[in-house]
């Protein structure tokens, strides 16, 4: 083993999708060379010298097919609670909007995170992630957002970093502290985002390694105005941005967002021709939340179409939360891809692979296996890429290297 604890090793034995450019490009009889958690070579066997790595550990992958790690680029998997209270609710006819309104909605779980423990938040954070994880997630964003307030913010954020040290994955951090209004603002909404921009997020830059920064701009929370101060103050500290965008309505975030370069506009169901064209210029990722979508039982749809014809990356992801995604399969997410969104199997896989880390900017050194890049990579038992948006739940029996090291599967303890 002390090869592969120097992380020098051969993996072959395996078919290989690259999603190189976000297209499977597949190897047939594939090996992949790692060292020192990175790619240093990967190509057909037949082009192939084992004896140029003569003291490499060699590790046979039974003719698994290979694709790069999965990448979950958007969840606000810590919360205290869970809402299935209001999914009942939901099925008897009262609306999402409605229920937000009622003061439930994000607010019901704000109360409940903030009364839960770092611990309490920790260890149920920890086991969605280790479901994540089961399905092949190497890299996962984790938005803040239930806290709302100072104290709660930096408690959230806190569990996160506390999460990036303990998993053996990597995780992203954002900032979502405009998510919505607390109760204790009332109806002043302004008054909350200078609390924001004055007080919290200062104090948050000053304490926590965060690597986004997030809204929800929509009629039940914040305007585009509001969001544009807050991208404002995010560009003085060179934050980049992300944006709930066109979730129930049109409001044209996702142009906003784009005009501030932002990495990602999320959600995109009432987006149209003008916002696809502002994010292909701007390089903005759409990415679609099918769980979401699914799970209001929407039936607008985003607009795919003009997404692809103007060149719009589209990354698909998990939206795992207890309001409308508890979903803790990304696996699941690329089926409801094909079979809500009529995405193709390959879009989707290039959707939590090469697409979502763009969504992450992490693009040069994740999404695809390329040399040079890490060698965070899925052996999943099955023939074809496109089974990995075919079967519904279950296991693929994958193998999970991250950074070179192949990971145990947590679901199996
Ligand atoms: O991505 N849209 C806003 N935020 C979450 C939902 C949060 C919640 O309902 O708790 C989302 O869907
Ligand atoms: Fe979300």
């Amino acid at each position: 083993m002390q090869n592969q604890e120097r992380n020098q090793t051969i993996w072959h034995n395996c078919q290989i999708a690259t999603m190189a450019d976000g297209r499977y490009n597949l190897i047939e009889k594939g090996v992949i060379v790692t060292e020192k958690g990175k790619i240093r070579w990967i190509g057909s066997e037949a082009d192939f010298s084992y004896t140029d790595y003569i003291h490499y550990h060699k590790c046979d992958l039974e003719e698994r097919l290979v694709t790069p790690g999965f990448i979950d680029c958007h969840t606000h998997l810590v919360f205290g609670g869970n809402r299935s209270e209001e999914f009942e609710a939901r099925l008897e006819g009262v609306s999402y909007t409605e229920i937000a309104k009622r003061g439930g909605g994000i607010q019901s779980t704000v109360n409940a995170t903030r009364q839960a423990s770092e611990e309490g938040l920790f260890h149920t954070a920890k086991r969605r992630i280790e479901h994540l994880m089961a399905d092949g997630v190497t890299t996962v964003e984790i938005k803040s957002g239930y806290g709302l307030d100072l104290e709660s913010e930096l408690k959230m954020l806190s569990v996160i970093a506390q999460l990036k040290k303990e998993m053996p994955i990597s995780i992203h951090t954002t900032f979502l502290a405009a998510h919505a209004l607390p109760k204790e603002f009332g109806d002043d909404s302004d008054r909350y985002i200078d609390y924001i921009i004055e007080e919290v997020l200062p104090k948050v830059v000053e304490h926590c390694d965060i690597d986004a920064l997030d809204a929800f701009c929509e009629h039940i929370a914040f305007s585009p105005a509001q969001v544009e101060r807050l991208f404002i103050a995010a560009k003085e500290y060179q934050i980049p941005i992300k944006l709930h965008a066109e979730q129930l309505s049109s409001l044209h975030g996702s142009t906003l967002a784009a005009k501030y370069g932002a990495l990602s506009a999320d959600h995109m169901e009432y987006a149209d021709d003008s916002d696809a064209k502002a994010m292909a210029e701007a390089g903005t990722v759409a990415v679609l939340l099918p769980g979401a979508f699914y799970m209001l039982r929407e039936t607008q749809y985003p607009p795919i179409e003009a997404f692809k014809r103007e060149g719009v990356k589209i990354a698909l992801s998990t939206d795992l939360n207890p309001g409308t995604s508890p979903l803790l399969s990304l696996r699941l997410a690329l089926n409801m891809g094909c079979t809500l969104f009529k995405l193709t199997p390959e879009e989707t896989l290039a959707g939590v692979t090469y697409n979502a880390a763009f969504a992450l900017g992490v693009e040069k050194s994740e999404g695809s296996l390329e040399v040079g890049k890490l060698a965070n990579f899925v052996a999943w038992e099955v023939t074809h890429p496109a089974e990995l948006s075919y079967w519904l739940g279950g296991t693929l029996n994958n193998r999970v290297i991250y950074q070179g090291i192949e990971i145990s599967n947590p679901m199996n303890k």
